[in-house]
């Protein structure tokens, strides 16, 4: 099997990692990769938002199955395109990609469903959502602009003057541009995070383990949100939790989708807070997390292709279900100065390939840029080093040590990935 890997970051470099493992595919493309995925298959230089250019790539090397890995493709109908031009694609089409690209629309499909999540306002006119905050009760709130915003549309704020100030950068400053066009006001939520990502084809449902991510960039979850700063999986969780986790979110949501004629066949992502009334969802992703999917697909012992196909094909119910490795997997992110902020690009990477890497151990490339025989940084996210451990510790000590044998100026990462899983 011909297969085509869309996107360019550490989730992307995994995928393209696992899937050259399958004995089932015979050639792996990335479009457009990064160095990293160099290694593991064939780059090919077509951004990963330019649709007709990825179909005409596809018919050309008649590819058997183009796996999406961002949220941008899906959410712009790539898998529709393809369907239309009787190419396999996995993921989500746009209608059912609208679960991640309206979080107003998730909020609503939640609400129409009685699936659990926080309370929840919706403005699109400044003045209305000036006076929503004007008239509430001081205190905390989470403020987000309803569209994709990169994971950095949400602003945790603890009082309404920091709420005010949030909607001016969305509605009035458009910061996150038209994706900033709809805010979405909810309550605030406490409790221990944990992402649950399920395979789906819309029928049979798939959830892979749970993992937690590490979303603020300062240790001890300060600063402003990133994409993801690293990842602990498994998360230890009550069995009553998870089939909670099941009953009221994961399995209602599908079927929802269902209801709502838009079947949902790809990656299924649940951002869920577990408060004490049980859980409570977030946000939803239609796609694999990044960094989410390096941990996981270590420890994934079962061949990822089958399970791709079957899913894009409608046919997830005739393939086992997946077999993991127990041990801890840890995922520590390495990030440009500056990031989530302003950073500069293009800086000199050191030490990569002092890592010895194996089943154990690897490092995905994220934005990383190769010139000559230089590796340069080309992104906030640059790289995450994942280990396997037997247990927490050891993963994480693998992890860390293997981090301190990379450097690039400017570099920094948390401290302390897995550490609130333990406690919490
Ligand atoms: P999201 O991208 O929507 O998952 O939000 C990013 C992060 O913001 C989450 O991982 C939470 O830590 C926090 N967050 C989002 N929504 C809420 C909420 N309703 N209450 C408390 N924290 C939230
Ligand atoms: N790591 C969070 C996400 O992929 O959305």
């Amino acid at each position: 099997m011909k297969v085509l890997v869309v996107g360019s970051g550490g989730r992307e470099h995994a995928l393209a990692w696992k899937i050259a493992q399958s004995p089932l595919a015979t050639r792996v493309y990335c479009a457009p990769g990064n160095p990293g995925i160099a290694s593991v298959a064939d780059n090919v230089d077509i951004s990963s938002d330019d649709i007709q250019g990825l179909l005409r790539f596809a018919n050309q090397e008649a590819i058997d199955l183009t796996v999406v890995g961002p949220e941008a493709p899906l959410c712009a109908g790539i898998v529709d395109a393809f369907k239309k031009a009787g190419r396999l694609c996995f993921g989500p089409d746009k209608a059912a990609a609208e679960l991640e690209g309206s979080k107003a629309f998730a909020r609503q499909l939640c609400q129409r469903h009685r699936i659990p999540g926080p309370g929840f306002w919706t403005f699109d006119n400044l003045s209305m959502a000036r006076s929503f905050v004007d008239n509430r009760p001081d205190g905390p709130i989470v403020v987000k602009a309803s569209g994709l915003a990169a994971g950095k549309g949400v602003a945790v704020c603890k009082n309404n003057a920091e709420a005010r100030v949030a909607v001016t950068e969305c509605l009035e400053q458009r910061r996150f541009g038209e994706a900033g066009r709809t805010v979405v006001f909810e309550e605030f939520l406490e409790g221990p995070e944990v992402s649950l990502i399920t395979l789906t084809d819309g029928e049979t449902i798939v959830p892979l383990e749970p993992a937690r991510d590490h979303k603020p960039v300062g240790d001890g979850d300060t600063g402003p949100n990133t994409g993801g700063m690293g990842v602990v999986t498994p998360v230890a969780l009550m069995p009553r939790m998870l089939r909670q986790i099941e009953t009221q979110v994961v399995f209602p949501t599908v079927h929802a989708m269902n209801r709502e004629k838009r079947r949902y066949q790809g990656f299924l992502y649940a951002g869920l807070m577990l408060t004490t009334q049980g859980p409570r969802v977030l946000e939803y992703n239609c796609r694999l997390g990044d960094p989410e999917t390096q941990p996981l697909l270590m420890r994934l012992k079962s061949d990822l292709l089958p399970l791709l196909l079957a899913t894009a094909e409608g046919k997830l119910s005739t393939v086992e279900a997946p077999e993991w490795d127990s041990r801890v997997a840890v995922c520590v992110v390495a990030c440009s100065g500056g990031y989530p902020g302003d950073y500069k690009k293009g800086v000199p990477i050191f030490g990569v390939d002092r890592v010895a890497t194996g089943a154990d151990l690897q490092v995905f490339h994220a934005g990383t840029q190769q010139r000559g025989g230089d590796l340069l940084t080309a992104g906030g996210r640059v790289l995450a080093v994942t280990a396997l451990g037997d247990d927490l510790h050891k993963a994480r000590d693998k992890a860390y040590a293997a981090l301190k044998q990379i450097e690039f100026a400017g570099m920094h990462y948390r401290k302390d990935i897995g550490l609130g899983a333990a406690k919490a």
